[in-house]
């Protein structure tokens, strides 16, 4: 799973080396950055035309905070490759203004040209980025109160559940639809439910990643647990006509 999307992040980045790309914290990416950082340290996939924009970050952790994706990007790839400081861009959740924090973010991501490839990972609600089940759809980037469900998955990286923050900045569903391709990432039978209702469930905002289906470029990447709930028509097709 991790080495088919870090080729098509490669590829990506090949074809276009001033790719702006959208990027996910979580477990399920850490595969592809570490693939990715293999493949600069090999045969020097070069970064330094390259902007990101990540999708969420925790509102109250400031950059320096372990548990912050801010942390996290950095961590675990940022400090590997040679992207340029001046060309990374995460959600500042320490903003006093959250709301015009987002604004900003969402000029910011029109002014660098749009996004050419978003990374997704899935929560186990159906949410991506933090677009957390609702009763419609939220567009821009923006405050989001956390489901307890979010906050009791999440804890695992936390020392415990008290310490996940409650509310996240988040990429909305338009800023997210608005990227050229896609390419969302699942992995174990905790996401099966959640990939049932990405693929095959109706469009609805009480579960996020149904909006993908109405993407014209999504790529869908999972392992056999993920998938284990979806028809068997949909698992059987040879992997490289799904890709
Ligand atoms: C977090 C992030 C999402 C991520 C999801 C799944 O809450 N905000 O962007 O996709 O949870 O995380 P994991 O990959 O650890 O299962």
């Amino acid at each position: 799973m991790s080495a088919e999307a870090a080729k098509i992040v490669a590829g990506q980045i090949y074809l276009k080396p001033d790719s702006v790309l959208g990027l996910a914290t979580g477990s399920t990416p850490l595969k592809m950055y570490e693939t990715l950082v293999a493949v600069h340290e090999t045969i020097g996939l070069d970064f330094s035309r390259v902007t990101t924009f990540n999708l969420d970050e925790y509102i109250g952790l400031s950059a320096d905070n372990p548990q912050s994706y801010h942390y996290f990007m950095h961590e675990n790839f940022f400090r590997h490759i040679n992207i340029k400081p001046e060309n990374i861009f995460i959600p500042d959740g320490t903003a006093e203004n959250v709301g015009a924090e987002g604004l900003k973010y969402d000029r910011l991501i029109r002014s660098k040209g749009g996004i050419d490839l978003q990374i997704l990972g899935i929560g186990q609600n159906a949410h991506i980025g933090f677009n957390e089940p609702d009763i419609k759809f939220e567009a821009t980037t923006h405050k989001v109160k956390l489901d307890d469900e979010t906050i009791k998955a999440n804890s695992r990286f936390f020392s415990n559940v008290d310490e996940v923050p409650k509310y996240a900045i988040s990429m909305g569903i338009k800023t997210i639809m608005l990227a050229r391709r896609v390419v969302l990432l699942a992995n174990g039978k905790n996401k099966s439910a959640a990939v049932y209702k990405a693929i095959c469930g109706s469009v609805t905002p009480e579960a996020p990643a149904s909006i993908l289906q109405l993407h014209q470029d999504v790529t869908i990447i999972l392992d056999r647990q993920a998938a284990a709930d979806l028809p068997k028509k949909i698992v059987d097709v040879p992997i490289t006509e799904i890709l």
